[in-house]
């Protein structure tokens, strides 16, 4: 089975075979051309956790290929509110679907389900270190809106908790990325994550200050504070409303510089940011729906 639990799994050669598939797919998603790719399957939708793009952007991107979603629908609707473990869900969902799509809140649990899975698996998003999916199409927007090259990229926000950031970093790291991580203290990038990145000899730089970085880098990705993943709400509040980007804060960027978010977003982005050139979270949003059908496709071997 050809899973997709880790960005860790791939090599820089994969990763680029992934978003040159995506690219010639992307008049599919945009409904331009028709594909019949996934005909017969069906893949299994099983979001343990609340979703909006991950979850709809698989089903979209399993239609527009011509196969069908099964969906959960909601935990509480399924028996694991019976006392069902993952480990039995998986096996059965195996007997029903071709693919298994898997957002979980707990690490670890996509590549425990690939172990019990006899179809492929797709990490949909678990725990608060590997969104893989998230992390290609991030990785895809680069490339087309920017470049990914040694990109001077700075990730902005809560680093700490937030797991697009821990797998975009490794996957920009094959790619000579300088990196600059802006966070308030207490949500900075995990030491062993930097130290990583460092051996690697990639140039680090880390700040609490977006004035201080905005004039020097091509693109700046946004994330929320993840207040479902604190310990203690008191702390949430303390920390929630430090970095926000604004029409003013952009006075001094460079006039080519993207902005990213992979949604959603609270306070971090006004909204006069929208309209301006160097918004691209939306069509970012967008992009989820190539990748994923590059991804369904070639996890189930239907394409090389
Ligand atoms: N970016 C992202 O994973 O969004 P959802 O939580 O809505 O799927």
């Amino acid at each position: 089975n050809r899973h997709v639990i880790s960005m860790k799994d791939f090599s820089r050669e994969e990763i680029d075979h992934v978003l040159d598939t995506a690219e010639k797919l992307e008049p599919v998603a945009r409904g331009e051309e028709r594909s019949r790719l996934l005909d017969g399957k069906i893949v299994s939708l099983l979001f343990f956790e609340p979703s909006t793009r991950t979850r709809l952007s698989f089903e979209a991107a399993t239609q527009r290929l011509g196969g069908q979603a099964l969906n959960l629908g909601s935990v509480e609707a399924s028996s694991v509110m019976k006392g069902e473990n993952l480990a039995d869900t998986i096996r059965v969902i195996s007997k029903y679907a071709d693919l298994i799509v898997l957002r979980h809140p707990l690490d670890g649990s996509a590549r425990m389900a690939a172990e019990f899975a006899s179809v492929p698996v797709i990490n949909g998003g678990d725990g608060s270190v590997h969104h893989p999916t998230q992390t290609f199409l991030d990785l895809y927007t680069i490339r087309r809106e920017s470049h990914l090259e040694g990109l001077k990229i700075a990730m902005a926000g809560d680093l700490k908790y937030g797991r697009t950031v821990h797998s975009l970093c490794h996957a920009l790291s094959l790619y000579g990325a300088e990196m600059t991580f802006v966070s308030p203290p207490e949500l900075r990038m995990p030491p062993e994550i930097v130290r990583d990145l460092k051996k690697q000899k990639i140039r680090v730089r880390e700040t609490d200050s977006l004035e201080e970085i905005i004039g020097d880098v091509e693109v700046l990705y946004m994330t929320r504070v993840q207040r479902e993943r604190f310990p203690d709400p008191e702390e949430y509040e303390k920390v929630k409303n430090r970095l926000k980007v604004t029409g003013d804060l952009l006075k001094a960027a460079d006039p080519n510089l993207k902005i990213l978010h992979p949604l959603p977003r609270v306070n971090e982005i006004a909204p006069e940011v929208d309209s301006t050139p160097h918004a691209c979270y939306f069509e970012q949003a967008f992009y989820g729906v190539p990748i994923r059908m590059a991804l369904l496709a070639l996890a189930m071997g239907v394409i090389e």
